[in-house]
């Protein structure tokens, strides 16, 4: 359990100090820890997987000028008919998704709460040097710029609001609006350097799961490094290779 005690420097001196133990939160810690970890595994998944479905990109156009990327958002929308009504399958994922976007944000905002409280005045030591530092330091920095990104996105290519989508977006025309927005170079950008933020933060986040969720045998700790920072980087260079193919081009 974490404490709380405003007297650290009593303890290092060997004082002992009869200040009162932080008040036990209604929310354990652990729990809040469970909570980001199983929520960002959803999320983990989603992004690997929702990479592979925009890999669809680069497949060959119909002869009648359609697209299979067009097709794949009509499978989404259409799954499980006719016993789940259009679209109901996807507003499952949908309501799936934000909710554990919402418990994930405020999971890390209250941990980072907790976390200030329990340090007081002093600052974090000791940390791992090098990437892992660096990813850890900015979890929630990098949190907020992908919160940011997912907004702006689900603006630019699924409710087609300008100026984040382009001004010929129609709904359903998935690859020609994806190809529109793109080709607007700042937006190409956005996309890459937020595919960056994410590698950080979802190969510390993956490792932080690991570890909350009590993995602690050798082999697996190994297994599962290697797959920490493996999964994040294929989603990397695959979403990445999107908005840099259209901007020089290759697609469209
Ligand atoms: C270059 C990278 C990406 C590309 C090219 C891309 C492409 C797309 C496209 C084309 C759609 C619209 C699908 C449709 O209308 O059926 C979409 C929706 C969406 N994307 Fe992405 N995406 C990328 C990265 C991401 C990332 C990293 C996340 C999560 C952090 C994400 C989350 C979503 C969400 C939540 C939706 C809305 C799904 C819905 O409710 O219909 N995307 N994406």
């Amino acid at each position: 359990m974490t404490v709380k005690n405003a007297d650290r420097d009593a303890i290092a001196h060997g004082k002992i100090t009869e200040r009162p133990l932080r008040e036990r939160p209604k929310f354990p810690t652990w729990a809040l820890k469970l909570t980001m970890a199983i929520t960002g595994l959803i999320f983990g998944l989603y992004v690997l997987v929702h990479m592979i479905g925009n890999l669809k990109v680069f497949a060959a156009p119909y002869a009648d000028g359609g697209h299979p990327l067009n097709t794949y958002g009509e499978w989404l929308r259409t799954l499980g008919d006719p016993i789940i009504p259009r679209e109901g399958a996807l507003w499952i994922f949908r309501i799936v998704l934000l909710v554990a976007l919402v418990l994930h944000v405020y999971g890390a905002f209250a941990l980072n709460k907790r976390a200030s409280e329990s340090r007081g005045k002093f600052r974090r030591t000791n940390l791992v040097g090098g990437m892992n530092s660096f990813s850890t330091r900015t979890m929630l920095v990098s949190g907020i710029i992908l919160l940011a990104f997912i907004i702006f996105h689900i603006l630019d290519l699924t409710i087609g609001v300008a100026p984040a989508a382009a001004d010929v977006f129609q709904h359903g025309e998935i690859y020609a609006n994806l190809v529109a927005s793109f080709s607007r170079w700042w937006v190409a950008a956005f996309y890459i350097i937020a595919m960056v933020v994410l590698f950080f933060h979802l190969s510390h986040g993956i490792w932080l799961a690991v570890s909350d969720l009590g993995i602690t045998g050798h082999r697996w700790r190994a297994i599962l490094l290697v797959v920490a920072y493996a999964v994040p980087a294929i989603v990397m260079i695959g979403n990445i290779a999107i908005p840099l193919s259209v901007l020089f081009g290759w697609v469209g």
